[in-house]
């Protein structure tokens, strides 16, 4: 097994080292027939190429990656001073593996300064009287003024962090009031997620639940459901707050209950199954750091362990045999989505889904787990 996870490793980062030269100042987002679309760093996904050199310099140790993984850092801090296109929710995507990285690897003062600067810009985004971050548009948007998503779950581990490095409670406090809120209204009763959830901006009264690039309103997007294992789970490394687990867990078996007999799921688990349905290969590597991260938080002697362990090693196979890409290519995993329900569905590369590719691998070849959280 492990000489399987050796191979992986060693072909992403060859493909990662062409990709230096290939991408060069600008950013990786999604591909159009297996070439990455550019752009200047005004995307949400910047940070997931940022994270991936970190993660290749930390297994070999490669000047290479290293120069390239501190010239995007300065990029990130560039667009942080700047304070450009950050009118996002996604703030802790963009700063935990690229910062926070170099914070964590190099122990760079102003790394962890600007880490802690972009936990600020997303403190900006809390809506104290709801108790939720708002996910998209500006302040009082009357259409997206109380809207949180699921995928934002992913985002707090940035305030968590900052409580944690600055003895500030009060990122720690803002974070816990949304996760609360996240597993009140966004995980149903069935233990399926929405993608995303209305509240009255002025009285915090609920509304509805509803998506924006799954299926159906109440539909189960797969990455939504992802992204909720992964984050539930970390809530609960920095909080030990046991409900947090058991939602971790419980989004996890319905994930698990719910997979396909190609176990690589598709972008939907309730889109119709015909001949144009889209697999999303970034929702099963989230799923797979998710799933790694419960195994440290859970009895190994547990049925629930043994469970989880198979199914993350048996996704972890299809994902490496059937789903990485050819020597010459710029992408690690193909058949990701975006969002098909918004038309934008390349099943092509998604820099996400290499990103936590590659987490994965490092996962299970070192012991690495990304840089959500901090050993010390
Ligand atoms: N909005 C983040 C995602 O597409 O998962």
């Amino acid at each position: 097994m492990s000489n399987q996870y050796k191979e992986a490793i060693e072909a992403s980062l060859n493909k990662i080292k062409k990709n230096i030269d290939r991408f060069g100042a600008q950013f990786p987002h999604t591909s159009d027939q297996e070439v990455y679309e550019l752009n200047d760093n005004d995307n949400w996904t910047s940070g997931f190429w940022v994270g991936m050199l970190w993660q290749a310099y930390q297994y070999d140790k490669d000047e290479q990656f290293l120069s390239a993984a501190r010239e995007k850092t300065s990029q990130m801090q560039e667009r942080l001073s700047n304070n450009a296109n950050l009118d996002t929710h996604d703030i802790g995507f963009l700063y935990t593996p690229s910062t926070g990285a170099k914070w964590q690897i190099e122990k760079d003062e102003t790394a962890r300064e600007d880490t802690v600067k972009a936990a600020d810009r997303l403190m900006e985004r809390y809506r104290e009287t709801i108790g939720v971050f708002q996910a998209w548009g500006p302040p009082n948007d009357p259409e997206q003024g109380g809207r949180i998503i699921i995928d934002c779950m992913m985002n707090m581990p940035l305030l968590f962090w900052a409580s944690e490095v600055t003895g500030d409670i009060k990122y720690k406090e803002a974070a816990t009031n949304f996760v609360d809120m996240a597993r009140r209204y966004l995980v149903r009763g069935d233990d399926s997620t929405y993608h995303t959830f209305y509240f009255d901006q002025k009285s915090g009264q609920p509304i509805r639940g509803a998506t924006q690039q799954g299926y159906s309103d109440g539909s189960t997007w797969t990455r939504g459901q992802a992204w909720a294992v992964y984050g539930f789970a970390l809530a609960y490394r920095y909080t030990k707050d046991e409900n947090y687990l058991e939602t971790a867990l419980r989004t996890a078996n319905y994930f698990i209950k719910h997979l396909p007999e190609k176990v690589i799921v598709d972008w939907d688990f309730d889109a119709p199954q015909d001949k144009d349905i889209k697999p999303d290969s970034s929702a099963s590597a989230i799923l797979v750091c998710g799933l790694h991260e419960l195994l440290q938080l859970i009895e190994q002697e547990s049925e629930e362990y043994k469970k989880i362990k198979t199914v993350l090693e048996q996704t972890m196979d299809h994902l490496i045999n059937e789903y990485t890409t050819d020597f010459e290519s710029q992408g690690l995993l193909d058949h990701g989505s975006y969002s098909v329900r918004e038309g934008k569905s390349p099943d092509d590369y998604v820099i996400w889904g290499d990103y936590f590719y590659l987490e994965a691998l490092l996962r299970l070849e070192k012991g690495f787990h990304g840089f959500w959280y901090e050993v010390v």
